[in-house]
């Protein structure tokens, strides 16, 4: 295919990412790519690991990862309830690219034993943990198959107030005009404060090392930031007290002087010390 026909072809998808094709063509994603993750992404070493991307979406961090040098990627997805809205894409850019990550769009996060692999050197976990009825379960199940020592990048919302550990249940609360938490779609479950979700990270047994957040200005000047800024001013719906924020964290075993091992659940019980 030269140019114009690929360009031609990139438009019969529907794009959530703007991934680079590698020949001049970037999809025309309708989501900004956070700088933030790729932050993140700067500080681990992506060659010769092998990689989880959770709620891949159309792939783009599953893609990153292998540009960085990891030599398995495993790209999951659970949407089978969702009419597999983002795989054409998915399965579009894989091709182009020639890429080698394995996809399975029917992996909900909670059963990825099922998966049958272990030891991954790093699993994404990017604007998922919100979409959750159970996050902490979802933790849970990652450390589980995350290599001691391994990375983990959580990125999503929080509220902007670090003095609580709380979080916001969105479940009725999404129907009040007056939502405190903004404009969500049904999809979404929690917004935690930042300091509650490295509560549950840690609680999880993992250890932070790094945070990413705020609204880098790459972003704040992209189209979709001011068209989505604009509509919200417009509806009043404008909400500064919630921003986005990435997590890097490394999985540990320890012992928790908080809790000890009988009180964790069953899936962390061989990562306590
Ligand atoms: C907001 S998108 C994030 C996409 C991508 N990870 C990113 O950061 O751009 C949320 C993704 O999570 C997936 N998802 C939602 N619930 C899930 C579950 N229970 N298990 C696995 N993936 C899930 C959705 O299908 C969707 O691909």
């Amino acid at each position: 295919m030269n140019k114009e026909q690929l360009e031609e072809e990139v438009k019969k998808f529907e794009w959530m990412h703007s991934i680079d094709l590698e020949n001049g063509i970037i999809t025309p994603g309708k989501w900004p790519r956070n700088p933030h993750i790729e932050k993140a992404f700067d500080k681990i070493n992506f060659e010769e690991k092998k990689v989880l991307d959770i709620g891949t979406c159309n792939g783009l961090w599953s893609f990153e990862a292998e540009k960085r040098g990891a030599s398995e990627v495993y790209s999951i997805d659970y949407l089978i309830h969702d009419n597999y809205w983002c795989t054409p894409a998915y399965r579009f850019a894989h091709d182009t690219l020639q890429s080698k990550a394995i996809y399975n769009p029917d992996v909900d996060v909670y059963d990825i034993e099922k998966l049958g692999i272990t030891d991954f050197d790093v699993i994404i976990f990017c604007g998922v943990y919100y979409h959750l009825k159970n996050p902490l379960l979802a933790l849970s199940k990652i450390r589980k198959i995350l290599k001691t020592g391994g990375h983990v990048i959580i990125e999503g919302p929080i509220i902007n107030d670090d003095s609580k550990p709380i979080a916001g249940f969105l479940y009725k609360e999404i129907e009040n005009k007056d939502n405190y938490f903004g404009s969500w779609h049904r999809s979404n479950w929690w917004v935690p404060s930042g300091r509650c979700l490295r509560e549950w990270v840690e609680c999880s047994l993992f250890d932070i090392i790094d945070e990413f957040s705020g609204t880098d200005p790459s972003y704040l000047n992209s189209n979709w930031y001011k068209l989505k800024s604009f509509i919200k001013k417009i509806l009043n719906k404008e909400k500064p007290h919630i921003k986005r924020t990435v997590l890097l964290a490394k999985g540990v075993k320890r012992a928790d002087k908080n809790y000890s091992s009988k009180q964790a659940d069953s899936d962390l019980i061989d990562f306590f010390l």
